[in-house]
């Protein structure tokens, strides 16, 4: 065993694992952009409580349209700003009436501003607020200090002709271990190829074997490659592979999934999710892109549900604990990923000690437009293909046929891809053989 596998032992985990502000790692992540929903949450004006790395906060559209972010307690004394009402300009508690700006700046007491209008008590008032922008359909919050950095424009935000969707799951457990997911190539094998077989009540056959994996770091974070019995060297899944996005993603071409520490205990997935539609649809123009939640754990059983692929992961990712006790784990050669996205992080502590901006930040507008990611299967979802080409295709085919990636998609986000894509379900039937996604794929490559 390579000896940088052996040696994570100790007690660095703490530092790793708190996001709290005022901890190292709460520091560090407070040096990016974070999604914390959908635009399409608040299409119209009203508010959305938000927990973002322990601090309660609640995000607002005004009724001008402007979007916060803002402490969740009225700074008078301490009503929940989530069932405040939006006005024309900011949002306004719902106990005595106090109004906020998105700057967290008190624009209006009304009983002291009739009655003691000398006092003007509210310039002194000021709440938590933090920046908001929108990207990608998506709204991202920003926790750290000024100057801000930008947040980043992914090329897959700018790609043409696709449905999108953006689907979110609370999960209990601390996000570090959802994100070292993230460069976790021979899980696939196990979590979700294998298992889907045993799933289905079968014993056999199992697919592929890992045989080799790599990991190289890029400005944007890691790509991880793989080998299996039934490829080599010129496949697309070595050459290229998959992404690691830093400090929080996993990009695999047709989504992407971001994990965001809701608190040490608490990780909101969020997956932003793109198909391409067949090229007898285009031009495809979608307004909005829709947002939805989806369950995770059966109602029926309290068992965690485990027939979608995300599923699956959710359930190895709560298995390890609220917070993955790193001190009692055995690493083997397979984890060098893991290791490395964890040293990286350790490093990025000692940079920002240092006053210099952590790993993948972007400050260059200029550099921010359309950045190129690694993407195996690029031309899937930049050209598209022929309707008869995707039937054909059972990567295309399954994924026409429902949403293999998180359970509880709602019928109308169903129909509109459907819609989109021009597709019936009578004609996606019947059911084709099972279908794997690392296969090699000369067409994709
Ligand atoms: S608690 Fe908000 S105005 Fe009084
Ligand atoms: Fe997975």
């Amino acid at each position: 065993m390579p000896d940088d596998v052996r040696s994570e032992t100790g007690s660095r985990w703490d530092l790793l694992t708190q996001t709290g502000a005022g901890t190292p790692m709460g520091e560090l992540l407070r040096r990016y952009w974070w999604p914390i929903a959908g635009a399409s949450e608040l299409a119209e004006p009203g508010t959305k409580p938000v927990r973002l790395m322990g601090e309660d906060l609640v995000l607002y559209k005004d009724l001008a349209g402007k979007i916060g972010l803002l402490d969740r307690h009225c700074r008078h004394r301490r009503a929940d700003l989530s069932y405040g009402y939006v006005e024309e300009c900011g949002l306004r508690c719902n106990y005595h009436g106090w109004l906020y700006g998105v700057d967290g700046r008190c624009l209006a007491q009304p009983y002291e501003d009739v009655a003691h209008p000398e006092a003007r008590l509210k310039d002194e008032i000021r709440i938590k607020a933090y920046p908001v922008e929108e990207r990608g359909g998506l709204l991202w919050a920003y926790l750290g200090p000024e100057p801000r950095p930008l947040v980043p424009d992914w090329e897959f935000f700018t790609w043409k002709n696709g449905f999108r969707q953006i689907v979110l799951a609370e999960i209990p457990c601390n996000w570090f271990q959802c994100q070292e997911n993230s460069i976790d190539p021979v899980h696939f094998e196990w979590t979700h190829s294998n298992w889907s077989v045993r799933l289905a009540g079968k014993t056999g056959p199992y697919t592929p074997q890992h045989v080799k994996v790599d990991f190289a770091e890029f400005e944007y974070g890691f790509q991880y490659k793989r080998i299996r019995t039934d490829t080599d060297a010129n496949d697309r899944l070595w050459k290229i592979g998959r992404v690691c996005l830093w400090p929080n993603g996993l990009f695999t071409g047709n989504h992407v999934e971001f994990r965001v520490p809701v608190d040490d205990e608490n990780t909101l997935s969020v997956m932003w999710h793109f198909s391409r539609v067949p090229k007898e649809q285009e031009p495809y123009v979608q307004n909005s892109i829709p947002t939805w939640q989806g369950p995770i754990a059966d109602p029926a059983t309290g068992r965690w549900i485990t027939s979608h692929v995300m599923n699956q992961d959710f359930v190895t990712w709560v298995g390890q604990g609220r917070v993955a006790d790193r001190s009692q784990e055995y690493l083997a050669p397979s984890d060098r990923g893991v290791v490395m996205l964890r040293r990286r992080f350790l490093q990025d502590l000692e940079r920002l000690t240092e006053g210099k901006d952590p790993k993948g930040i972007i400050r260059d507008t200029a550099k921010n437009r359309a950045i190129e990611l690694p993407v195996a299967e690029r031309k899937n979802f930049i050209e598209g293909f022929p309707r008869a080409d995707m039937m054909r295709d059972p990567f295309n085919r399954r994924n026409l046929q429902g949403y293999i990636f998180q359970t509880g998609q709602p019928p109308e986000v169903r129909e509109a891809f459907l819609a989109a894509m021009g597709f019936t379900e009578a004609e996606l039937e019947p059911e084709p053989a099972a279908f794997d996604p690392l296969a090699p794929a000369p067409r994709r490559t």
